[in-house]
């Protein structure tokens, strides 16, 4: 679950939200509608805690893992696809990388080895050694051929990052997700993809959209950021 309490953000004088109480629970897929420049992309940043509201907080419930639908096109051009939705698992992702780390250094210790098989375990439990096969399906849902999947995140066209990024949000089964715009740039069988891979999903999710079709698709519930002010 993600709770917001009393939340207020106003810049300057223009006041985009006052004594916001929200609770989003499990089970349940928000659609959040307003105008343009109402405000929805901010408050889904100040859930993920990219913008620190003036007033107020955001709490999700202890051990949730949140993901984020990442805007900017360019963060991962250095990665390959598959790495880059391996990412989006933040704590899976560092874990490998540091057991890698370790298996990789000629020097390591009786130590460094003990904690190696820490490592492994918990990438384990964390499903590790079925990522990279559902990262591999979440691309070809996405319709991202194989061949693409070893490609570095630069040389692919703008709108296959698009779809990159979503599978890397969708990635790892978070239980709270948010998605500001997520069909942008998808064509319609992949819209219809993402339709159905959300009107099934069963934790937290938020979605802003202009696409009411799709809202009404995939949401429980669709509020109108206007009507906070
Ligand atoms: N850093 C900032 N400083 C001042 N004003 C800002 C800042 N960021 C956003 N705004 C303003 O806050 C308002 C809300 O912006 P936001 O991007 O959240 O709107 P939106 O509802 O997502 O719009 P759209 O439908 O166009 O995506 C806009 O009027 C915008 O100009
Ligand atoms: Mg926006």
């Amino acid at each position: 679950m993600i709770s917001v309490r009393d939340l207020k953000l106003a810049y300057g004088k223009r006041v985009l939200f006052d004594e916001v109480n929200l609770n989003f629970t499990k089970g349940n897929c928000y659609g959040v509608i307003g105008a343009n420049g109402a405000g929805k992309s901010t408050f889904l940043k100040i859930l993920s805690g990219e913008i620190e509201p003036n007033k107020g907080n955001v709490s999700i419930t202890p051990g949730e893992r949140m993901a984020v639908l990442k805007q900017n096109q360019f963060e991962f051009d250095n990665e390959t696809v598959l790495n880059t939705v391996l990412m989006g698992h933040k704590k899976m992702w560092d874990v490998m990388q540091k057991r890698d780390a370790i298996y990789a250094n000629p020097d390591a210790s009786e130590e460094d080895y003990m904690e190696a098989s820490h490592l492994e375990a918990e990438y384990g439990e964390m499903g590790g050694y079925e990522s990279e096969s559902d990262a591999a399906s979440f691309l070809s849902g996405l319709g991202i051929r194989d061949e693409m999947h070893q490609m570095l995140m630069k040389d692919i066209p703008s709108n296959m990052k698009v779809r990159v990024l979503l599978a890397q949000a969708l990635f790892g089964n978070p239980d709270i997700l948010l998605l500001d715009e997520p069909t942008n740039g998808l064509d319609i069988e992949t819209i219809s993809w993402l339709e159905n891979f959300l009107a099934e999903y069963e934790n937290v999710v938020l979605v802003v959209s202009h696409d009411r079709h799709f809202l009404d698709a995939v949401c429980t519930h669709v509020a109108d950021v206007d009507s906070q002010r």
